[in-house]
């Protein structure tokens, strides 16, 4: 292997260990930097022209039967959901494989303590996110609080100076077992980790200021199967359970 290689390799190994051992004490982890400023740009610019296109929809709660107008009061962010593959994403779609490789190797390497008790295989698309200021937020809510096969959520941030003082927008987890409140800043290429189960609520306070964010959820292979049979069980003709 040349040195180059060994570098970058000691790299990702470096950056897990942190995620390792922040996700066992703290339940989430944040890591700045992520990708470097060209690259955050890239793929910056690449959200700006999708948004400009006109692609983004409101972001969707999961139980349908919420009117439109009370979701737009729980969330009021404009989602669209890309693969990476699709033309003019190709730097998101690096993104999502900076973030599978991270992922994937803090779930397999040695010593990482509750990580290990999942064996993450599949993600969600990435959901693009958002919040076009006038104090738009999201509620507090938990992203599975019924055991939907999701376990970590990776969220990657595009704000270039963002004034928290000004702007709002922050993220706030409240975890579950009296560990200290966090507050996060949607702060341009920092990227954030945090279990998705009932041990993060967590809330996005009004944001005054376009706000951008690139989420991915990634499953559990043993919940995930559960959940996909509980569906195909509950309506056997339902095309729907993915
Ligand atoms: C979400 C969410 C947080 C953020 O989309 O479920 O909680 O900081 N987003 O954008
Ligand atoms: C703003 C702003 C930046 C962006 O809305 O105030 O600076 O990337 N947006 O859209
Ligand atoms: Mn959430």
């Amino acid at each position: 292997m040349d040195r180059r290689r060994m570098l970058a390799e000691k790299r990702y190994e470096d950056l897990c260990r942190i995620i390792i051992d922040d996700m066992n004490t703290y339940g989430l982890s944040v890591v700045d930097d992520f990708l470097g400023m060209d690259r955050g740009l890239q793929i910056l610019n690449e959200v700006h022209k999708m948004y400009a296109s006109g692609v983004f929809r409101d972001g969707q709660l999961v139980s349908n039967n919420i009117q439109d107008r009370d979701q737009r009061t729980i969330r009021s962010d404009k989602i669209t959901w890309v693969k990476g593959t699709e033309e003019g994403c190709s730097n998101i779609g690096y993104l999502i494989n900076q973030i599978d490789a991270v992922v994937g190797l803090a779930n397999t390497m040695k010593n990482n303590g509750l990580l290990s008790n999942y064996r993450i295989r599949e993600r969600t698309k990435a959901m693009v996110a958002c919040y076009p200021g006038s104090g738009a937020h999201y509620v507090m809510h938990v992203d599975n609080p019924n055991k939907d096969g999701r376990v970590i959520t990776a969220i990657y941030y595009l704000n270039l100076n963002w004034d928290t003082q000004r702007s709002g927008g922050v993220l706030r987890i409240f975890p579950e077992h009296g560990g200290s409140i966090a507050d996060i800043e949607p702060k341009f290429d920092r990227i954030i980790f945090f279990w998705s189960d009932r041990r993060n609520p967590h809330e996005v306070q009004p944001a005054h200021r376009t706000r951008y964010a690139i989420t991915v959820w990634y499953f559990d292979a043993i919940e995930r199967e559960r959940a996909l049979n509980r569906c195909r069980q509950y309506d056997k003709t339902s095309t729907s359970c993915t």
